[in-house]
């Protein structure tokens, strides 16, 4: 086993996705494409990662933070140019690169391992490249093979018309070893139609050196770029459609798949039903035999067994639902725990707030737990029942048992098993309304 460095590129201008934002930094099932990527690399335990990052390098240092090197390419050059920009970041590196791009997200961690046993072959290739094959080659550089072996890698540009009816593409990733690299990058010039110092020279190079190159070809979709919006949007669906199928395949009934959004880290049990239209955002963990009803958007919530959410319903991070518990239509959870078997069925906004077990929590509960300043803090006791349409004033603490009336406003705090009651008392007028409408009516008449 050699060590691996990966030398991720992301230099280039991304113009097509019109945004401040930097490309590889466009997220794609709540994370970073550039992330989902390092992910994939991180399961190599490589000693070095590279990223070569032209504009918008204050963004992906606050995106990294330390969990990857980065290095300046000013002005772009070409692909070839951009991986000689690695070259001080892994001076006394003597094992295999990994050359990546951070624009090409979901290459998995077997293709990559694919590449790398290839580079170790028995005819010891200077240069393996992941290739494959789309429907329409058009735009990328083709990769020719004769005889199992690269005999040319030419550029779409640069392409004679029998190059260019070759379906065999170049994916642009590569595997070398070190000690090839940044020699054979070193004699690579700029003399091709678009003036770039291309990587895919170093395989002619090596070549004309006598050396052989080779391909290792892969499924199209674990190369797939993303240059716009659309295409963005286009991968975001493709990913979301495996999911899918992965959470049916471990025992998750979903009734219409297409309208499940998952996150990047969403974990599910078993026997867990999902309606239609649901969205997770990142952080959400559910365990086995929950119902997640129709319409409901869930982040960075913690859900036990047995419980219900929805439909309709609103989980913000730090929610956590204990087993059996009970989220009903249009309730808004925030950094709040619902104690087991407890419910909030209908209309109600929860946050910064401790449940109790089997605690009922009635129809338009509000905690109030800002002040325009700070947040304050709700608890509610085992078994409390707080009637329909009551603002609880935080911080506040309603005991164990008590029972808070409908429509109360409550700013301090509710021993065990009281209740209480803040509310005008009810007065009575007998007839009174009776008089009323006679009087008013005979007024209106101009009796
Ligand atoms: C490159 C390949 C082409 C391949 C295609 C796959 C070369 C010469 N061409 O095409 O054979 O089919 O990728 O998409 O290698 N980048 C930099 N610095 C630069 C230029 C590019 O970091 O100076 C980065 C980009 O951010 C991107 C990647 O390299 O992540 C590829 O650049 P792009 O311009 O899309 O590739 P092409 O040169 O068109
Ligand atoms: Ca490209």
């Amino acid at each position: 086993m050699t060590d691996v460095a990966a030398i991720i590129l992301a230099a280039g201008k991304g113009t097509r996705m019109k945004s401040d934002l930097h490309k590889v930094l466009h997220p794609i099932a709540g994370r970073p494409m550039l992330m989902h990527l390092l992910d994939a690399v991180e399961a190599l335990k490589p000693a070095k990662k590279v990223v070569i990052v032209g504009s918008g390098k204050q963004q992906l240092e606050a995106a990294l933070t330390g969990t990857a090197e980065l290095a300046l390419q000013e002005p772009q050059l070409g692909t070839g140019h951009a991986v000689q920009q690695a070259e001080a970041a892994l001076s006394g590196f003597a094992g295999d690169v990994l050359i990546l791009y951070g624009d090409v997200p979901f290459v998995p961690t077997s293709t990559m391992q694919t590449m790398i046993d290839r580079l170790h072959g028995d005819d010891a290739p200077a240069v393996v490249v992941l290739a494959f094959e789309p429907e329409d080659p058009t735009g990328y550089g083709r990769v020719i093979v004769e005889g199992g072996k690269i005999v040319k890698m030419v550029e779409q540009k640069d392409a004679t018309d029998l190059e260019k009816a070759v379906k065999l593409s170049n994916s642009g990733l590569m595997a070398v070893k070190a000690a090839d690299l940044f020699a054979l990058l070193a004699r690579v010039t700029d003399d091709n139609a678009q003036k770039e110092y291309y990587l895919t020279d170093i395989v002619n190079i090596a070549n004309a050196d006598g050396r052989a190159c080779v391909a290792v070809t892969t499924d199209p979709f674990d190369v797939a770029g993303i240059n716009s919006r659309a295409q963005l949007a286009e991968m975001e669906g493709e990913w979301q459609k495996r999911r899918r199928l992965k959470a049916m395949d471990d025992g998750v009934s979903l009734i219409a798949p297409d309208t499940v959004w998952f996150a990047y880290d969403t974990v599910i049990g078993r026997d867990v039903t999902i309606e239609p239209n649901v969205f997770f955002g990142p952080g959400v963990s559910i365990a086995d035999n929950v119902v997640i009803h129709a319409f409901s958007h869930i982040e960075g919530a913690t859900i036990a067994s047995g419980a219900e959410v929805g439909p309709y319903a609103r989980l913000r991070p730090g929610a956590v639902l204990e087993e059996k518990s009970k989220i009903g239509n249009f309730v808004e959870m925030k950094k709040a725990r619902l104690g087991k078997g407890a419910k909030a069925n209908h209309l109600s906004y929860l946050g910064d707030a401790e449940i109790g077990a089997g605690a009922n929590i009635g129809a338009g509960t509000i905690t109030c737990n800002y002040d325009g300043f700070f947040k304050y803090k709700t608890v509610i006791g085992e078994g409390a029942f707080i009637g329909s349409n009551s603002a609880l004033v935080a911080p506040v603490s309603i005991g164990a048992g008590a029972i808070v009336g409908a429509g109360s406003t409550v700013t301090a705090d509710v021993s065990s098993d009281a209740l209480a009651l803040i509310r005008p008392e009810q007065k009575e007028k007998p007839g009174w309304a009776k008089r009323f409408r006679e009087a008013m009516t005979a007024k209106k008449a101009g009796k």
